[in-house]
């Protein structure tokens, strides 16, 4: 077994990289929390630390203090549970301190009733107001990202924040002509056909069923108004590289939590797909946002004050649940 406060090495973890993700803590709410820490850190072998690991990668034997398992410890995410438990702040895995990578828990203002209030009067909107963000507020919005689960390697997910309205617009041209082409390649059999064997049913479906009647009604084009980016004063572009472990999902959350963050700043934000699916298709569009080469966006959000405030919450059915 390795003790507590000497593990193992960094080395080929990326814990340098979500070091990074976790460094936008702010330190105004460290300070109670680790007061508290350095009162008590010893090891009362509770064995919490233990149970909450993902990978089993502590161990507390009955009347010892917790330890790591060397075979095992290949397997951390750095995911920062174990610290995140700790009554006492003894644990300790490298690449992450209770300094700078944790904060105490503020008592939330809100129980049940109103967070379902908050998630259903969050609508995604597509008119704003002419006034700008400004950056402190929208970086309230990424900062929100920290707080999301991950599958693997969070710090693998970048965002790309456009928030000059001018160069939203020098992209518009770009992708209205690039969901123009859906058109003409969906009527063709053979380029259709071709399409559906080099995508997934997911995709292939997205494209027939849902963008191509919306772009053959010329929806996209820009003699109708910006029906793309809506006007938003913001645009960020969530993004990774196409090899990253659990990419989609991790991206789709980030979208989420920056979303529901905005909602609460009193913003109004909506996922926009068409955008991410113009970028990794057109070199000029990922010059302009700057996107590595071997990145692929997978989500986009708008973001601007809401034009117009909503009446009343939409209550979908809830789709299939199978209690078994
Ligand atoms: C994966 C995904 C992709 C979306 N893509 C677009 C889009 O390209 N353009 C758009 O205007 N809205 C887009 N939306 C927003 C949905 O249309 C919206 O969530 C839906 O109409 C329900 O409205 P609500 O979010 O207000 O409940 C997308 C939402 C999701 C989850
Ligand atoms: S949670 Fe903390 S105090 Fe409890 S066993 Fe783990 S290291 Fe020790
Ligand atoms: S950081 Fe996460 S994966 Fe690593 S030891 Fe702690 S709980 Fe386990």
């Amino acid at each position: 077994m390795l003790d507590m406060q000497v593990w193992f090495s960094a080395s080929g973890t990326g814990s340098e990289n979500l070091r990074g993700v976790f460094d936008r803590i702010p330190s105004d709410r460290m300070e109670e929390h680790m007061s508290q820490m350095k009162e008590k850190s010893r090891c009362s072998g509770c064995g919490i630390c233990s149970e909450v690991c993902p990978f089993k990668i502590i161990d507390v034997q009955k009347g010892s203090q917790a330890t790591f398992r060397p075979e095992r410890r290949h397997l951390c995410q750095r995911c920062g549970q174990c610290m995140a438990v700790c009554p006492s702040g003894f644990v300790q895995v490298e690449g992450l301190s209770y300094e700078d990578n944790f904060a105490g828990i503020r008592p939330f203002g809100f129980g049940e009733d109103e967070f379902a209030d908050f998630l259903a009067s969050r609508r995604s909107v597509r008119n704003f107001d002419r006034r700008d963000v400004p950056r402190d507020v929208v970086q309230k919005v990424v900062d929100a990202v920290r707080y999301a689960p991950f599958g693997s390697h969070p710090e693998k997910i970048s965002m790309t924040i456009v928030d000059d309205r001018r160069t939203i617009e020098s992209a518009l041209p770009m992708v209205s002509e690039f969901l123009g082409r859906i058109v003409p390649m969906i009527e063709n059999p053979l380029i259709s056909f071709f399409i559906k064997k080099s995508s997934t049913p997911e995709v292939f479906n997205t494209v027939k069923n849902h963008l191509y009647p919306i772009s053959k009604q010329g929806t996209y084009k820009l003699e109708n108004g910006d029906r793309i980016t809506r006007g938003a004063p913001v645009l960020i572009l969530f993004h990774s590289d196409t090899a990253a472990e659990a990419r989609t999902a991790n991206t789709l959350i980030n979208a989420t939590y920056a979303m529901l963050q905005a909602h609460a700043l009193g913003l109004g934000a909506a996922m926009v797909e068409v955008v991410p699916a113009a970028v990794n298709q057109v070199k000029g569009l990922k010059e302009l946002f700057q996107i590595p080469e071997k990145h692929e966006v997978g989500m986009s959000l708008i973001l601007g004050y809401p034009k117009y405030k909503y009446r009343r919450a939409i209550s979908r059915p809830v789709p299939a649940a199978n209690w078994i």
